[in-house]
C-alpha cells in the first residue's frame, strides 16, 4: 500500500480558535511523514481573524509537512478547494481528503477512511449510513442536512447515503475522472457535485460512519446564499454532468425563454400599441437573441468561453438566421412534399431543425472551447 502521498486539504475562514488544535490532532497521529507519508494543506482566504499567521507559526514545527495557501479573499468552499487539489496535483500527491477546520471531523476516523481508499477510488466520511450520526446541530440544521441529502439524492438519482458532507477522501485518479474543470458549484454544493460526478464517472465509493460533531468554537459559514445555491443548481449540476445531451437540454430551455420573450414583446407592441408587425418582428427577433446570447454563454456553454463579445454576439445571431432559414425550408417542404393533417406539424420539425442546426453552430463555432 502507498501511502507515501496523502494531501489532507483544510479550508480555513476565521478558524484561528480551532486549526491548532485540529493539526495538533492529526500529526499526533502521523508524527513521521517519513513513515505516513501525511502532509496537511491549509487553504486561508485572508482571514480577518489572522488564521494564517497561526499556521504560518506552527510551519517550523511541522516542517515538510505542513503547507499554507493564502488566497486573496473569501471565495467560498469550491474556489478553495480546487485551488487545494490543483497544489497538490502539480506536486504528485496521489491521494486527497477534505475535511472542515473546526473539529466536527474528527480525526481519528483517518485511518478508517485511509485503509478504504486502498480499494475505492472514494471514501466518504457518511452521516447516514448505519452507526454514522450529527450531535449539536439544532433541529432546524438537522433538518437542512438531511432534507438537503435526501432531496439531492432524488433530483440527481444517485444512491450516495451523505452527498452533503465534507468530510471526503479521494485519489488523484478520481479527480481526473470528475475533471475538476468542469465543476460548477460556488458554496456547500460544491460536495455534491463532486461525488456526483465521481459516481457518475464510475469511481467505486465507499461510505464509513461517522459522528459528526458541531463546532464548538467559531461560527458556521453556512447562508442563505449557500442554501439558495443548492437547492436550483443542483438541477444544473445534473443538467451539466450529462454532457452534449444536458447542453441540448438547456439550449432549448433558453430557445423557450427566447421565444417567450419574443411573443411578449410582439404583444406589447403590436397587439397592445398597435405598431407594424414586420418591423416589431424583426426587433423582437434581435432582442430575443440577444438574450438567448447572454444565457448560452453564461449557462449552457459555460466553461467553455467565460467572455462575451460583440464579435460572439453577431456569429450568434447569423447563426439563429441560419437556424431560422432551417426552420422555413424544412416546414415549407413538408407541407409540399407530405399530405399533412395538420400545418403545425411541419413547423415542429421545422422547430426543431432549425434548433438542432442552431445548437451545433453555437456549441461548435461560436463557443467553442479553447485550446
Ligand atoms: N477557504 C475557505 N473559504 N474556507 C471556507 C469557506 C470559504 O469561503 N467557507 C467555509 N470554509 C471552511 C470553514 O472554515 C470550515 O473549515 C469548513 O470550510 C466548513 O465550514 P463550516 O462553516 O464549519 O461548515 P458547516 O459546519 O456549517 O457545514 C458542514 O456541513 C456541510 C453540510 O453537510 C461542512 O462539513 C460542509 O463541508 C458540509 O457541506
Ligand atoms: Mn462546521
Amino acid at each position: 500500500m502507498s501511502r507515501e502521498n496523502l494531501l489532507i486539504l483544510v479550508p480555513t475562514y476565521d478558524e484561528a480558535e480551532n486549526i491548532e488544535k485540529l493539526l495538533t490532532a492529526i500529526f499526533d497521529l502521523y508524527p513521521q511523514r517519513e513513515v505516513s507519508g501525511v502532509s496537511v494543506l491549509v487553504i486561508d482566504d485572508n482571514s480577518p481573524d489572522g488564521t494564517a499567521a497561526i499556521v504560518e507559526g506552527l510551519m517550523g514545527k511541522y516542517e515538510g509537512r505542513l503547507h499554507l495557501l493564502k488566497r486573496a479573499g473569501k471565495a467560498g468552499l469550491a474556489k478553495a478547494y480546487l485551488a487545494g487539489f490543483e497544489w497538490g496535483l502539480e506536486r504528485g500527491f496521489g491521494e486527497f481528503l477534505e475535511m472542515d477546520a473546526d473539529l466536527s471531523h474528527d480525526p481519528k476516523y483517518l485511518p478508517e477512511m485511509i485503509a478504504q481508499i486502498q480499494s475505492h477510488d472514494v471514501a466518504i466520511g457518511s452521516r447516514n449510513v448505519k452507526g454514522g450520526g450529527a450531535e449539536g446541530w439544532p433541529f432546524s440544521r438537522t433538518l437542512i442536512s438531511k432534507g438537503g441529502s435526501l432531496y439531492a439524492r432524488a433530483v440527481l438519482g444517485c444512491p450516495i447515503k451523505d452527498l452533503t458532507g465534507g468530510f471526503n477522501m479521494w485519489t488523484a485518479e478520481a479527480l481526473e475522472k470528475i475533471g475538476l474543470d468542469r465543476i460548477i458549484s460556488q458554496g456547500y454544493l460544491f460536495q455534491v457535485e463532486m461525488k456526483y460526478r465521481a459516481w457518475k464517472a464510475g469511481c467505486s465509493v465507499k461510505e464509513i460512519p461517522i459522528i459528526f460533531r458541531d463546532r464548538t468554537l467559531g461560527a458556521s459559514k453556512m447562508s442563505k446564499k449557500i442554501l439558495f445555491e443548492a437547492l436550483l443548481k443542483v438541477w444544473d449540476v445534473r443538467l451539466s454532468a450529462a454532457g452534449a445531451t444536458g447542453e441540448f437540454l438547456k439550449f432549448a430551455i433558453v430557445g423557450a425563454l427566447g421565444a417567450a420573450t419574443n411573443l411578449l414583446l410582439f404583444f406589447a407592441l403590436v397587439d397592445l400599441l398597435g405598431l407594424a408587425a414586420i418591423p416589431v418582428s424583426v426587433g423582437c427577433f434581435w432582442v430575443a437573441g440577444t438574450q438567448n446570447y447572454a444565457l448560452n454563454g453564461k449557462w449552457t456553454f459555460a466553461g467553455a468561453s467565460a467572455k462575451l463579445s460583440v464579435k460572439k454576439w453577431l456569429a450568434f445571431l447569423a447563426a439563429s438566421l441560419v437556424g431560422l432559414g432551417a426552420n422555413l425550408a424544412v416546414m415549407q417542404a413538408m407541407i409540399s412534399l407530405l399530405n399533412l393533417p395538420f400545418k403545425f406539424i411541419a413547423q415542429a420539425c421545422g422547430i426543431v431543425a432549425g434548433m438542432a442546426l442552431n445548437f451545433v453552430f453555437s456549441k461548435f463555432l461560436v463557443f467553442r472551447k479553447k485550446a
